[in-house]
């Protein structure tokens, strides 16, 4: 069983900061990189504030949340990150080209033990390990928005994945507090956003069709259903972007009209409106966050 104490999570944004956090309030050392400083800088000040919150309600002291950040590094290095690593986190930007080539670069940099991951839940781990020189190390580490609240973890084995990888993948997902989700066999879109999607596309059928409003399809949803949040609130927070290019890529798998992306949803990704990260999604949001309009 590979021996885990050095992660690497690369990307910065919402899932690889949180997902970095994750790992280091766990006791392990963290390196999380990415190609922009600015996007490193504003993960590690929204870190801050979030874990500064769990000290002041009692659930972590003060020298635990010094501790795991101590056990932290933000870096643009890929190269110095990489070097000596056992495991790495992908989490970077839904494109499979940028995949490859990441995974490419990460299994000449990584020490030949090194399992790699990715958080993607657009492309299953075979579209990904045939990049690297070590396919049978290479699996999907799927997370959920926002990864420091959400428990489940989808560990995905590809066409040649090792039962070690699978094996030291749920092991490393235990050890995080979270549960594992195992898919035994590859399929897109996981378990989970599966039946997401689905809600989505009824959700956007009611209301491209004029049949009810954003807020009443959300409001249907957790007031009858039960959900914490509803489908539009939920594509705010995951970020519109990452639905619209995971149906993109269903799109071009299976050429199905279904699967292409509504109308709605790629107008508001061509302008802008990415969700709370930009201050308007399908909601309007003000600086703190705070939801102020639709
Ligand atoms: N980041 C980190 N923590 C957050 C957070 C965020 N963005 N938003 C809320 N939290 C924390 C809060 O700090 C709070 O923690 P505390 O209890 O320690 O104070 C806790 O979550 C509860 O928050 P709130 O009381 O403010 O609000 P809620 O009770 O509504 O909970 C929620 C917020 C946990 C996000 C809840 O609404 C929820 O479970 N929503 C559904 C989330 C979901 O479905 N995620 C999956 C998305 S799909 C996905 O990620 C797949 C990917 O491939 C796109």
């Amino acid at each position: 069983m590979t021996d885990i104490s050095r992660i690497l999570v690369v990307g910065s944004g919402a899932m690889g900061s949180q997902i970095g956090m994750v790992c280091a309030l766990s006791g392990y050392e963290v390196r999380v990189q990415d190609i922009s400083t600015d996007s490193l800088d504003r993960a590690e000040a929204q870190l801050h504030s979030r874990i500064d919150r769990n000290v002041e309600k009692g659930r972590l002291s003060a020298e635990e949340r010094d501790a795991a950040f101590a056990r932290m590094t933000f870096t643009t290095d890929l190269a110095e990150a990489a070097k000596d690593v056992d495991f790495v986190i992908e989490a970077a930007v839904e494109k499979l080209d940028i995949k490859r080539e990441l995974f490419a670069r990460l299994d000449e940099l990584c020490p030949e033990h090194a399992i790699l991951t990715s958080n993607s839940s657009s492309f299953v781990p075979s579209r990904i390990a045939d990049a690297t020189g070590r396919p049978d190390r290479v699996c999907n580490m799927h997370f959920f928005n926002p990864a420091l609240v959400m428990k489940c973890v989808e560990v995905v084995r590809g066409e040649q994945t090792s039962d070690a990888t699978i094996e030291a993948t749920v092991e490393l997902t235990k050890s995080l507090g979270k549960l594992p989700v195992l898919l035994e066999k590859e399929i897109n879109g996981f378990v989970a956003n599966r039946i997401l999607t689905e809600i989505r596309r009824e959700a956007l059928f009611l209301v491209d069709g004029g049949y009810a409003s954003v807020e009443a399809v959300d409001i249907a949803c957790k007031s009858a259903l039960g959900h914490p949040m509803g489908p539009f609130e939920l594509q705010d927070l995951t970020g519109l972007d990452i639905g619209y290019y995971a149906a993109m890529g269903r799109f071009a798998d299976s050429g199905d009209p279904a699967d292409k992306p509504a109308e709605s949803l790629a107008k508001r990704v061509e302008a802008g409106h990415l969700g709370r990260k930009a201050g308007r999604g399908w909601y309007v949001y003000d600086e703190s966050g705070n939801r102020v309009g639709v």
